[in-house]
C-alpha cells in the first residue's frame, strides 16, 4: 500500500476490498456513491479482471456511473436491472442496530431506492462512522426545490415535538447556489446533534410535502465492514448477529491505487 494513502483512505480501502468478497458471478449489483464506495468501485473491476467475473452494476449517481463505466463495468439503470442480489454503499454514520445516515454525497435517493430493491446491503465504513446514536453527523433531507423555504420552515416546526436536541436546518450550497442532486432536488441538512427515535423522525420527515426522502436508512443495511488503517476489518451481520475479525491482505503494487482520486 503506498505510504502516501492517509489513514482514513487505508481503512475506506481495507472495508471495501473486503466487502468485495461478496460479489459472486452473475449478481446485479448496486454501486453505492462516496470515497469508500469508489474504491469498492475499484476493487469490484480488479476482481472482474483477475477472475472474469461477469456482473453488472446499478450505479446510485452520475459519479459512480462514470467511474464504473471508465473501469469496464456494465452499467444498467435500476428499470433495466429490477431487483439486486447486493448493493454495497458506504454511510456518515452507523448506529449498533445498523441504521445508518446518508446523504453527505448528496445521492441519498438513488441509494435508498437501490439499496432498497436488493436482496442485501452492505455498508463500508471507517469505524470513525460507528455511533452510538445517530445524529452528530447533519441529517440531509432531499427536497423539490419548489417552495423549499416553507419545507424547511414545516420541517423546522416538526422537529419541534420530536426527540432531538438540535434544530437547525440549512440549505446545502454549491458555491453562492444551492446544491443540485442529480434528480435534480435540494439538500436541507438537519443539525439534530441526537436522535432519539430514527425511526418515528424517518417517517414524519416524509409525511412533509416537497420532502422527497430523508437520509435515515432504518431496517435496510444487514451487514456492515469496518476497516481500519492497519489492514484489519470488522464484518458484522445484523440477521446473524455474527460478527468476525479478519485481516485483509493487500500488496504495495496493488493497481488500483494507479487511479485512485
Ligand atoms: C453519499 C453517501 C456516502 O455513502 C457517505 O457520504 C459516505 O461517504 P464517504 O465514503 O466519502 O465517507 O451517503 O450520498
Amino acid at each position: 500500500m503506498p505510504a502516501d494513502l492517509n489513514p482514513i483512505d487505508k481503512a475506506k480501502f481495507v472495508a471495501a476490498r473486503r466487502a468485495v468478497d461478496y460479489v459472486e458471478d452473475g449478481m446485479k449489483l448496486g454501486l453505492g456513491t462516496g470515497s469508500t464506495a469508489a474504491w469498492m468501485v475499484r476493487c469490484l473491476a480488479e476482481r472482474m479482471k483477475e477472475e472474469r467475473l461477469r456482473v453488472i452494476g446499478v450505479p446510485t449517481s452520475r459519479r459512480t456511473a462514470e467511474l464504473a463505466v471508465s473501469l469496464g463495468i456494465p452499467v444498467h439503470t435500476l428499470d433495466e436491472a429490477k431487483w439486486l442480489d447486493l448493493t454495497i454503499d458506504g454511510a456518515d454514520e452507523f448506529d449498533g442496530s445498523l441504521n445508518l445516515i446518508k446523504g453527505g454525497g448528496a445521492a441519498l435517493l438513488q441509494e435508498k431506492i437501490v439499496a432498497t430493491a436488493s436482496d442485501q446491503m452492505i455498508v463500508i465504513a471507517d469505524a470513525a462512522k460507528e455511533v452510538h446514536q445517530l445524529g452528530a453527523f447533519p441529517l440531509p433531507v432531499e427536497v423539490v426545490p419548489f417552495g423549499w423555504q416553507t419545507t424547511k420552515a414545516l420541517i423546522e416546526e416538526t422537529l419541534v415535538s420530536l426527540d432531538v436536541f438540535g434544530r437547525d436546518v440549512a440549505i446545502r450550497m454549491n458555491g453562492d447556489k444551492p446544491l443540485v442532486t442529480d434528480e435534480a432536488n435540494y439538500i436541507l441538512d438537519l443539525q439534530l446533534q441526537r436522535i432519539g427515535n430514527p425511526r418515528q423522525l424517518a417517517l414524519v420527515l416524509n409525511q412533509i410535502p416537497g420532502v422527497v426522502e430523508n437520509g435515515l436508512f432504518i431496517d435496510i443495511c444487514d451487514v456492515v465492514v469496518i476497516g481500519q488503517p492497519d489492514g484489519r476489518v470488522t464484518v458484522r451481520d445484523i440477521n446473524t448477529g455474527i460478527v468476525e475479525n479478519e485481516q485483509v491482505a493487500f500488496g504495495p503494487t496493488d493497481n488500483i491505487f494507479a487511479d485512485g482520486d
